[in-house]
């Protein structure tokens, strides 16, 4: 137990570097102020531009990969075998997305997860997060909307979490569970503006 706190609290203060708010100070911008005011790669690039979103796009994905391995070598001594089965793995993945939502250094108000929950998705179960993403590319392709490519590809994952063909396990369901619960909620603005026909669409 205190094994996976620790893998939550160092998963929670990596994921805290908000690189869409540290990458704002450095163009000299609050971005939770701006646009959709989420911290997260897609407000970046609708204010800042594209060279901005690069380094937000490294960040946020570079942070997952690394909370999954803090997670793999602190469950590696109690524990050995195929990743989506390491807990401690699972719980520094959610620790980082919670970070990244809800950053212990920028007064607790982040982005959305999804692009770091990807990562650790791909970390995890990449298959899964092949066709998540896939699924996404479509979504956004079709409508222009990045926020309903996000939610219908968090709606596809916590569906097909559940499929034995993908050989998940307890933890992963729960794991799963939290982080389409997490999303979706982060999201619920975009659902109002969605329904309502407010939404911003997406301009390369
Ligand atoms: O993951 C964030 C994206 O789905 C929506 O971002 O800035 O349009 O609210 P935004």
């Amino acid at each position: 137990i205190l094994k996976l706190f620790v893998a939550l609290a160092l998963g929670y203060l990596l994921g805290s570097l908000n690189t869409a708010v540290i990458v704002g100070k450095i163009y000299g911008k609050d971005i939770r102020s701006h646009g959709s005011k989420n911290a997260g790669l897609t407000n970046t690039l609708r204010v800042l531009g594209k060279s901005a979103a690069v380094f937000v796009l490294a960040g946020d994905i570079l942070k997952g990969i690394i909370a999954c391995y803090i997670g793999f070598f602190i469950g590696v001594y109690f524990y050995t075998g195929d990743a989506k089965d390491c807990v401690s793995l699972l719980v520094a993945g959610a620790g980082v997305v919670i970070g990244h939502n809800w950053p212990l250094y920028f007064g607790f108000k982040g982005g959305k997860g999804a692009l770091t929950a990807v990562a650790v998705l791909f970390m995890v179960n990449w298959v899964m997060a092949l066709l998540c993403l896939v699924f996404f590319v479509i979504i956004v392709a079709l409508t222009r909307y990045v926020s309903l490519g996000t939610i219908c590809a968090t709606l596809l994952f916590a569906a097909i979490s559940f499929i034995p063909v993908f050989g998940n396990t307890f933890y992963f369901y729960l794991f799963a569970c939290l982080m389409a619960v997490m999303t979706i909620f982060r999201h619920r603005g975009n659902i109002i503006r969605l329904l309502s026909g407010k939404e911003s669409k997406l301009i390369l």
